[in-house]
This record gives structure tokens, sequence and C-alpha cells, in this order.
């Protein structure tokens, strides 16, 4: 989306559009259990695709691509490498933890219209090296930045977005093609939904709470914690329910 305003006008955003962007980031979920089978119109998904398309990456290196994912044979294949890695993941947990995870809904594959790989090719030579010459990981920071740049738009766009971890990722290369040097970030289901549910899913069942951000701001040193000095830094209120 290219914007022509004015310098003056492209200083500052308006206070509606600085809400929406609060908006957009507090009522991001990720999304597992609402979709809905409405399909995403080629331009919406396109305006999704340019928002990550326009995320920061080290160098300016641009390092993702895109595999859109329609086709229900290929969701079906990726449903059944997430049930054989989810069976995995489920055993390390006993009692009444096992119980809960084996309650969770973690994937949208087959229920969202559309799935999204993005992929990283660390060795892409835009960029010419500049900026992770001391860390080679930024690399995979910016595909990071893309796939939250995507995650916030589709928000905006009121389309839900879940990321699905647990899947083996050389099976998930083998099914979708994918060379063996790019390394596959994240495996998105979007689509419309039913609701956004206003807290995580895993808060909101008991598996896990929010941190205090209190207990996560230091000064000047990591030694130098002040819960009570980083309080302060929400006075006199927190813009749109940023988390105590
Ligand atoms: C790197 C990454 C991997 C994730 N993998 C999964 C996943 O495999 N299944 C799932 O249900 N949620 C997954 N999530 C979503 C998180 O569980 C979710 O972001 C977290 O519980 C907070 O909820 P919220 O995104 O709704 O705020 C993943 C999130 C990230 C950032």
């Amino acid at each position: 989306m290219v914007t022509n305003m004015p310098q003056s006008d492209r200083m500052s955003f308006s206070e509606a559009e600085r809400r929406g962007v609060y908006r957009a980031i507090y009522e991001r979920r990720d999304i597992r259990a609402q979709f809905l089978s409405t399909p995403i119109p080629d331009h919406v998904l396109g305006r999704l695709l340019d928002a990550a398309h326009h995320a920061p990456s080290v160098g300016f290196m641009q390092p993702w691509d895109f595999i859109v994912i329609r086709s229900n044979a290929v969701r079906e294949a990726v449903h059944n490498c997430f049930m054989e890695a989810n069976r995995q993941a489920a055993a390390i947990y006993t009692g009444e933890r096992r119980a809960l995870y084996e309650s969770l809904k973690l994937e949208g594959i087959r229920e969202a219209p559309v799935n999204l790989c993005i992929t990283c090719d660390r060795s892409r030579a835009k960029g010419a090296g500049v900026g992770r010459q001391t860390d080679p990981d930024t690399v995979l920071y910016s595909t990071v930045c893309a796939i939250q740049n995507l995650w916030l738009a589709a928000r905006a766009e009121s389309l839900g977005v879940g990321w699905v971890s647990i899947l083996d990722l050389d099976r998930l290369r083998g099914l979708l093609g994918i060379p063996a040097e790019l390394v596959p970030i994240a495996y998105l289901c979007v689509g419309y939904v039913s609701e956004f549910p206003a807290n995580p899913e895993l808060e909101s069942v008991g598996w896990e709470s929010r941190e205090s951000l209190m207990r996560l701001i230091h000064f000047d040193r990591w030694d130098r914690r002040d819960e009570q000095r980083a309080a302060d830094l929400f006075e006199p209120q927190p813009a749109n329910g940023a988390q105590k």
C-alpha cells in the first residue's frame, strides 16, 4: 500500500490511527478454534503479504518467501504431520497437565481457508551482509518481524492467524518442496473468525498466565530491576490496556 501523504502529515498519526495501532496489538490473538470457512479475497491476502514484505530486515536483506496453501490435499498432509508431532509433544506431560494438554486445540490447519508457510533464506545475497556478521541469527529475526507485521495487519483486516510450530520441519520441507537450505520459520493458519477471544487461550484454560511487566523491566543494567520505578512508567494511565 503506497502512501502519498505530504511530509507534514506523515510525521504523526492522528489520534484514531494511533489507537488503531494499539488496538491491533492488544486484540491480536493466536486463533485455532474460531476459524470460519469464508474465503479470503485475493486483494486482502495481498495486503497481508505486502505488510509482511515491509518488515524491517537486517541489511534490508528481505530473507523471506511465502508459500500460499489453499489445497485441501496439502493441508490434510500437513495436518497429519501435526498429529504425529503433537502425539510426541504430549508424551512429555503426565497427570493433570497431560489431560489439559490433550484438551488443547493447537492448530486450525483444515478449518482455516488459507495456510501460509514463511521461509527464511539465510544465504540470500541481498543486503550484502550488512549487520549480520556478528550475529547470523539476525536473518531469522528479520523473518519473524515479517510474520508479526502480517499477524497485526491480519487483525486490522478482521482475520485471525494461528501459528503452528508443532511440526517436524524436515517432513514439512518434504511436503511443501522447500529446498533443504531454507528454514521454514512459521506455518500459519489464516481466516475469518467467529470471535477474537479477549485473552490468550492458554491463559483462559489455566495453562499459563501473563507475566507481570514490572518484573521484566531493568534500568541501565541487568541487576537494576526496580518494580516501583517501572510502575511509574505507566502513570497516570497505561495506553489502552497495557498490562502491569
Ligand atoms: C513462535 C510461536 C509458535 C507458536 N506455536 C503454536 C502452536 O504450535 N500451536 C498453538 O496453538 N499456538 C502456537 N503459538 C501461539 C501461542 O500459544 C500464543 O501466541 C500465546 O499463547 C499467547 O496468545 P495470543 O497470541 O493469543 O496472545 C505460537 C506462537 C509463537 C510466537
